[in-house]
């Protein structure tokens, strides 16, 4: 998608490094930064360089090339792998990669093996930007169906970023809305904020403000009474993990918006590649849910009147702070699954026999 009018994708290889967007520094600096090494990947994982389910999935493949390109030893590389799939826990999408990374490359002889290393991150990563792509023309059909009866703006709720910083490409939550507009459909987001690290305010609106898209910021808590006012059509998500039973692991506060939409009548949506769907774990307690550092609370960052980025403290600073990243939302209150393969209900036997399980 474009930012200032150029078409970008979120990571590519080029001159022996692989290529990202730094979005700890979105929206108010556009830099592109260099992994070289094995470490490089982890380190962006783990700081948010680099964020959302896909894309780190695509981080960690390209990851995998790196190490091999740095020392094709069969210890280091297992190595790098573990370390990869260790670096953010909850995304199942990383371990996805990694492994299927690790399965292409095990029977590969010596002066092949960073050729096709590197063939399987862009495979992955092309992959990914279909599937994502799919899932806008299966979601636009929602969007259309809604506005064919309303015949007026169709006014979606978005919870942190599932748009194309998210993925490779396209996004999978804004996917079917960029689809929508591209067709003509009025279509406005209200976007919510996402505190603590405000993906939705720093990324959402500013990928949505790049394709000209109309969107409004809220903070976290207003979409309730945006939906007792019938102010919101539909919300579509993104997630992090979803069961074969149609749990979905997704951003902390998805459950409560989740909850709302279902009080209102609002149907709630969640879109999603295939490689975010967890086939093993049956019990959404079982999903590991990162808890990252407190400071992510107690301090904001933003430009001051010289337009430098600066982190500052809001909390008393003898108060404690408790920062859990992911939630749950049950099943039954999602609408659908909508993937690259078509649309599905949150359930297993609906999951199962879409992806001919
Ligand atoms: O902590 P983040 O920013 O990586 O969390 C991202 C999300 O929760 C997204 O909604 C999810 O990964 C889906 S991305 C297409």
């Amino acid at each position: 998608m474009r930012i200032e009018g150029k078409e970008f994708r979120t990571i590519w290889y080029e001159n022996n490094v692989v290529k990202i967007i730094d979005q700890t520094k979105l929206p108010h600096q556009f830099i592109i930064k260099d992994l070289k090494t094995v470490k490089d990947a982890i380190n962006a994982i783990k700081i948010m360089e680099v964020r959302g389910a896909p894309l780190i999935g695509g981080t960690a493949a390209y990851g995998m090339a790196l190490a091999i390109q740095e020392n094709n030893d069969p210890d280091f590389i297992k190595k790098s792998s573990e370390e990869l799939i260790e670096s953010r826990p909850t995304a199942i999408n990383l371990k996805w990669a990694v492994d299927r990374m690790m399965k292409k490359l095990v029977d590969i002889n010596n002066d092949k093996i960073l050729d096709e290393a590197l063939k399987e991150a862009k495979e992955i990563c092309d992959e990914d930007e279909k599937f994502c792509e799919n899932i806008g023309v299966n979601g636009l059909k929602i969007i259309e169906e809604i506005y064919n009866k309303k015949k007026d703006t169709v006014n979606i709720l978005t919870h942190c970023n599932a748009g194309w910083l998210a993925t490779i490409n396209w996004g999978t939550a804004t996917s079917p809305i960029y689809h929508a507009h591209k067709k003509g459909i009025p279509v406005h987001v209200w976007v919510d904020e996402t505190r603590p690290r405000n993906q939705g305010a720093n990324l959402t609106s500013y990928e949505l403000n790049e394709e000209n898209i109309p969107n409004t910021i809220i903070a976290d808590n207003t979409g309730g009474i945006l939906m007792q006012r019938g102010e919101v059509d539909m919300c579509i998500v993104g997630t992090d993990r979803t069961l074969s039973n149609g749990d979905v692991c997704n951003k902390i506060g998805t459950y409560l918006k989740a909850l709302a939409a279902h009080d209102n009548k609002v149907p709630f949506y969640v879109t999603l590649p295939s490689s975010t769907i967890d086939w093993d774990i049956k019990d959404s307690k079982n999903i590991p849910i990162e808890e990252r550092n407190s400071e992510e609370l107690s301090h904001v960052e933003g430009i001051d009147e010289n337009n430098e980025i600066k982190k500052v403290l809001i909390y008393p600073s003898k108060s404690k702070a408790m920062n859990l990243a992911f939630d749950i939302t049950p099943a039954k209150y999602v609408t659908g699954l909508i993937t690259e393969k078509g649309i599905s209900e949150a359930s297993s036997e609906s999951l199962k026999k879409l992806f001919n399980k």
